[in-house]
């Protein structure tokens, strides 16, 4: 197979305003985060991917940006930005920055100069179109609820936003846009960035206009135009990337499958390294399409599995997974995917770590998993702060009564973003060791209990099993480049599988459950090479026990 140059790397993930105040605001900042690189370092990981840290009004937490050449003034400057890449290459660690380019920030001098009417050089940087029959002109939603399109009477036209009206959609048919793209991604790499992650970058390749006039319940069912993406990366690839060294890109595809992601992520490296899919964080969407991702069912084991399995075979040898069970738009994973139950909520981390890590791909690890940090639980609309979640519970609870309230509290406290947005916890003193000033959002109480400090001291911690994780793929060939077996894609409490490469085989045996249970798939010939409990029973697997082998025969 071919071995793709980036094969060794471990992504962490940080989302900057609640990793670590350096400054005493409340928030996290680029200070903070260069404080911390040590443990980072510490972990294993060899790239950061940042959330955005541009300038931004935050409707949307950096995901609505103001100007994409200028640091957020509560992060820090561009010199902060400088030294905190500088000390990262020190570490050989790479930064990556999140690209959002599908939209800016309403607040952006594109933007308003557009909206001013029909004539300006930014006239048409962004989607407007004319009402129909005074109304918008089609019935698409936003992802953030609502319509997707905003009228303004400057110039007597909707725009498009597939997100919040407060983020507009550029318009990638211009080449003018495609250029302003090409030329930050220019200056951060210049800088010295080895790395994007595209956020939302199916959005762009908006489908034919023919389609207009269509109902569709979402506008990202009705994307995107393939070729068209196709098109959009090749030329970042040919303008830009092919100007640098190694830049590690990843887009975020909410809508590829495995065919369409092993064309934009093809390993002869023309368009991306690697795409984010979503087919296992939408497993448990409500039924209701009415009601979309909100939901508080648990995923079942088999349906995992299947959606896991058919990712790493639909990719293998053509294009490159990217591995994980959470970020900073999931609940986490502990809570979603196994049990924070304090009896098993340690042995659950490690079994998911495990699970993930020996798979083909590029594992990233989103903050504070490393140490199995759990969802919030929060229980009324008042400890939220995101704006997808209240628009969520005010569209459907208040306005479309298609939910009772304390229902949509049950959802949003399973599903909410916000349970991956509290504070890092770094100790067990005031606020975690996060920040001295008040958090500008609450921390997990569990922080007392939950921590970095207690993780550090204790050998047998979540965070010392991810290290030798880490350690094992930068170490192991059949980790970086086996190919992939599933074993017994019916059992639904057990995830076994092997991995292969040449004459060495790997087997990776997890119990998703609270029982002992007894499978034998030929570990008593190996050798255990990693596991989440002391000693090893062989054909029993204990609650949530993993363990991998080499098998020698
Ligand atoms: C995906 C990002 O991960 C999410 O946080 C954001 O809200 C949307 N894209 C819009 O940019």
């Amino acid at each position: 197979m071919k071995k793709p140059w980036f094969a060794d790397a471990v992504v962490y993930q940080i989302y900057p305003m609640s990793f670590q105040d350096s400054n005493h605001d409340g928030i996290g900042d680029l200070n903070g985060i260069k404080q911390r690189l040590d443990y980072v370092d510490q972990l294993g990981a060899n790239f950061i991917w940042l959330n955005p840290i541009y300038k931004s009004p935050n409707a949307d937490n950096g995901y609505d940006i103001s100007d994409y050449c200028a640091i957020q003034p509560a992060y820090g400057t561009l010199a902060d930005f400088d030294s905190l890449l500088a000390a990262a290459n020190r570490l050989n660690i790479g930064i990556m920055m999140d690209l959002v380019v599908n939209h800016t920030s309403e607040q952006h001098p594109w933007f308003l100069a557009s909206k001013k009417n029909r004539n300006n050089p930014y006239a048409d940087y962004y989607i407007w179109r004319d009402p129909v029959d005074g109304h918008a002109p089609n019935d698409w939603l936003g992802v953030f609820q609502g319509s997707a399109w905003t009228y303004v009477p400057e110039r007597d036209q909707y725009y498009l936003h597939s997100f919040a009206s407060a983020q507009p959609d550029l318009n990638w048919q211009n080449p003018a846009v495609r250029a302003e793209v090409r030329s930050i991604m220019k200056f951060w790499l210049d800088r010295g960035v080895r790395g994007f992650r595209m956020d939302a970058i199916d959005f762009p390749a908006k489908p034919k206009w023919s389609n207009e006039g269509q109902t569709f319940t979402n506008v990202g069912d009705a994307m995107p135009d393939l070729k068209r993406l196709n098109r959009y990366l090749q030329e970042i690839n040919q303008q830009v990337l092919a100007n640098y060294d190694r830049i590690l890109t990843v887009g975020e595809m909410s809508t590829a499958d495995p065919a369409t992601a092993a064309e934009f992520s093809n390993l002869d490296g023309s368009e991306l390294n690697m795409v984010f899919e979503f087919e296992h964080v939408d497993l448990a969407a409500n039924k209701d399409k009415r009601i979309g991702k909100w939901s508080s069912d648990s995923v079942s084991v088999k349906d995992l599995k299947r959606v896991l399995s058919k990712w790493q075979v639909g990719l293998d040898g053509k294009g490159w997974n990217s591995l994980y069970w959470n970020n900073h738009d999931q609940p986490r994973a502990v809570s979603r995917f196994a049990t924070d139950d304090p009896k098993w909520r340690v042995k659950a981390a490690k079994m998911l770590g495990t699970t993930l890590h020996l798979l083909q791909g590029t594992p990233y690890v989103y903050e504070g998993e490393e140490i199995g940090m759990t969802n919030a639980h929060l229980k009324t609309l008042q400890q939220y702060e995101d704006l997808d979640s209240l628009n969520a519970y005010h569209e459907l609870v208040d306005e479309k009564h298609l939910v009772s309230g304390p229902q949509m509290l049950e959802y949003l406290a399973a599903r909410s973003r916000d349970n991956a947005r509290t504070p890092m916890q770094w100790n067990s003193e005031s606020n975690a060791g996060f920040t001295d000033a008040q958090p500008w959002y609450a921390l997990n109480p569990n922080y007392d209990q939950i921590n970095v400090a207690e993780s550090l001291s204790d050998p047998t911690s979540v965070f010392h099993y991810y290290q030798q994780l880490i350690q094992l793929r930068h170490a192991n060939e059949v980790v970086k480049y086996g190919n992939y077996l599933e074993l017994d894609p019916d059992d639904g409490e057990c995830f076994a599988y092997v991995r292969q490469l040449e004459s060495r085989r790997l087997l990776v045996i997890s119990n998703f459950t609270e029982n002992q249970i007894e499978r034998d798939y030929g570990q008593n010939q190996g050798t255990r090479l990693i596991g989440n409990y002391d000693d090893d029973l062989g054909v029993s697997i204990r609650p949530y026990e993993c363990k991998v082998y080499e098998l020698n025969n």
